[in-house]
């Protein structure tokens, strides 16, 4: 089992806030019975973008140097906030940060509705060649369930985060959630844990909705 969105890698962004803290944070993934950790520190293509890639890199060595013998496979990855810039690096060719090296794009939007649709920035990159997975859609509450399922059909993958199925965000955001889950729109459910406290890695406390969606957060990279 992966663990897709996280923000352990220590001090590049509002995630782990120390090296002890993220390796206690790999403890407790190794404590949820996950197996893979994808490292998605919040990212975005903007004038000191390079800067910040090199910041992140350097502090995943730093981890991963650091780091104990844990029974866990680490990825770097990251999680792009979506704009005009990550749109035009994808439509004219051009790398993009993506999980693991891999095809995988893990792309998050704003809480608040952008004047676009979704669907269509998300679906040019599909037609590029790349398996996007679209962050916590449960989240964005302009975002309706046939949306969702128009995302879908377009062959865009979904994650929705385990603090929405726990009620931590509300009310309304657990019923999209589950909403999503008995539609069969989630691929992966992932911790996008910050911390150790409110938003732990916690993907053992819902093992059974897992089981019971069959979810398996299995992923070929
Ligand atoms: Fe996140």
């Amino acid at each position: 089992m992966i663990d897709l969105h996280t923000h352990i890698i220590p001090q590049v962004d509002d995630g782990s806030k120390s090296l002890e803290m993220s390796i206690k944070m790999l403890e407790l993934e190794v404590q949820n019975g996950v197996e893979q950790v994808m490292f998605t520190p919040h990212f975005m293509y903007d004038s000191n973008s390079e800067e910040k890639k090199e910041k992140i890199k350097a502090q995943y060595h730093l981890l991963i140097s650091n780091c104990p013998e844990l029974p866990l496979k680490t990825y770097l990855g990251a999680e792009i906030m979506y704009n005009e810039n990550l749109y035009q690096r994808i439509e004219n060719g051009n790398e993009v940060f993506t999980l693991a090296n891999s095809k995988y794009l893990l792309v998050e939007f704003p809480f608040h509705s952008p004047h676009y649709r979704i669907v269509d920035k998300l679906y040019m990159m599909v037609t590029k060649g790349y398996k996007v997975i679209l962050a916590h859609p449960e989240r964005y509450l302009y975002l309706t369930m046939d949306d969702i399922n128009e995302i879908k059909s377009c062959g865009i993958l979904v994650q929705i985060n385990t603090s929405s199925l726990l009620k931590d965000f509300g009310k309304e955001i657990y019923k999209r959630a589950i909403t999503m889950m008995q539609n069969g729109f989630v691929d992966f459910v992932a911790s996008d844990c910050h911390d150790l406290s409110i938003r732990k890695p916690n993907l053992k406390q819902v093992q059974k909705l897992l089981k019971k969606y069959h979810i398996s957060n299995k992923i070929d990279l």
